[in-house]
């Protein structure tokens, strides 16, 4: 193998970078060159390609979002999309290629394995809702901004007696508002996973504020709810006055933490290697606090068991 490609594909995580550099770092260090796709999928199928040096790389492991750029490419869904990319990945003699992203991006690395490319994925979304894998790139990071900033709203929450109830993302996955809830920030959550009605809010609220406690956090999942008429109800129904905030992109950006510096690192060593091994059609992950690898068209087949963790929350939320 003499040339592997790179590229990050949806939305971006904070750790990319680190991932990158890691891709980037031991493919040289195996004497293998290392191409920079720009802009995900669309780009590789637009032929935005360069040769990517080590010393473009040697600063951006702290850095937030991704050096590469991203995009998520309606194109490359099609069929006829996947091939042009395959072209262009000829064209430029680029025998491997490492696709840093979330569940569709490994998705879409799957489908370029099947057409003969040699491909390994790197699990990187802020959802962590990828089950093979304990963690993906970009979660821990967005995780302590939750957390800074539902600390915040607290504060104020707590000054004027307040409820308030915060959206975080996640997709369809509920990690977020879930580990944001068992680090102390917040009282009530409801995500995908363990949805309650508008009637069940106020009931836990009832009880918050019957025990004293006056000041209370809502944290929901985006796509679950209209918040207005989820404010309007509590308002209506607890006779009490209720803010919401939406954490929305804020929640992307920033420098990595050292969970995600170290964790990109390792996975996008890993990834390497196993292209120099003669691997294909995998995606590394990290179970149990080991590095693992797991076939692409098996990433999704697991149902991440979470019930040890909403089992834990019962009791710090009661
Ligand atoms: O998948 C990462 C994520 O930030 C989700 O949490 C969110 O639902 C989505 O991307 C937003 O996508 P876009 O950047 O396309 O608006």
């Amino acid at each position: 193998m003499k040339k592997i490609g790179v590229l990050t594909s949806g939305g971006d995580a904070p750790g990319m970078n680190a991932a990158i550099r890691a891709v980037v770092k031991t493919a040289y260090h195996y004497d293998v060159d290392v191409m920079g796709i720009q802009c995900g999928f669309q780009g590789l199928i637009d032929g935005k390609i360069h040769r990517l040096i080590s010393q473009e790389v040697e600063d951006i492991a702290d850095r937030g979002g991704t050096i590469l750029k991203t995009s998520r490419s309606i194109e490359f869904m099609e069929e006829t999309g996947r091939k042009k990319a395959l072209e262009v990945l000829k064209n430029f003699d680029i025998n491997a290629l490492v696709v840093i992203g979330g569940e569709g991006s490994l998705k879409g690395a799957e489908k370029l394995h099947d057409l003969g490319m040699k491909v390994i994925g790197i699990p990187s979304t802020i959802d962590n809702d990828l089950a093979y894998t304990d963690y993906s790139i970009g979660f821990d990071t967005t995780l302590n901004t939750v957390l800074e900033c539902i600390g915040k709203i607290k504060d104020t929450d707590f000054s004027h007696d307040k409820t308030t109830i915060v959206e975080v993302m996640g997709r369809y996955c509920g990690d977020l508002a879930l580990y944001s809830a068992l680090a102390g920030g917040g009282e009530i959550i409801s995500t995908p996973e363990q949805p309650l009605d508008l009637y069940t809010i106020c009931s836990k609220l009832r009880s918050k504020m019957s025990s004293g406690k006056n000041d209370n956090l809502v944290i929901v999942t985006e796509r679950m709810y209209d918040l207005q008429e989820l404010q309007q109800y509590i308002e209506e129904k607890l006779d009490i006055s209720v803010r919401t905030t939406v954490l929305g992109f804020i929640q992307r950006g920033g420098n990595p933490s050292a969970f995600d510096r170290v964790l990109a690192s390792n996975m996008g060593v890993t990834a390497v290697e196993l292209l120099i091994n003669g691997y294909s059609g995998l995606a590394v992950g990290i179970k149990e606090n080991k590095i693992i690898h797991k076939e692409l068209e098996n990433v999704n087949v697991e149902i991440a068991d979470k019930q040890e963790k909403y089992r834990l929350l019962e009791k710090l939320l009661c």
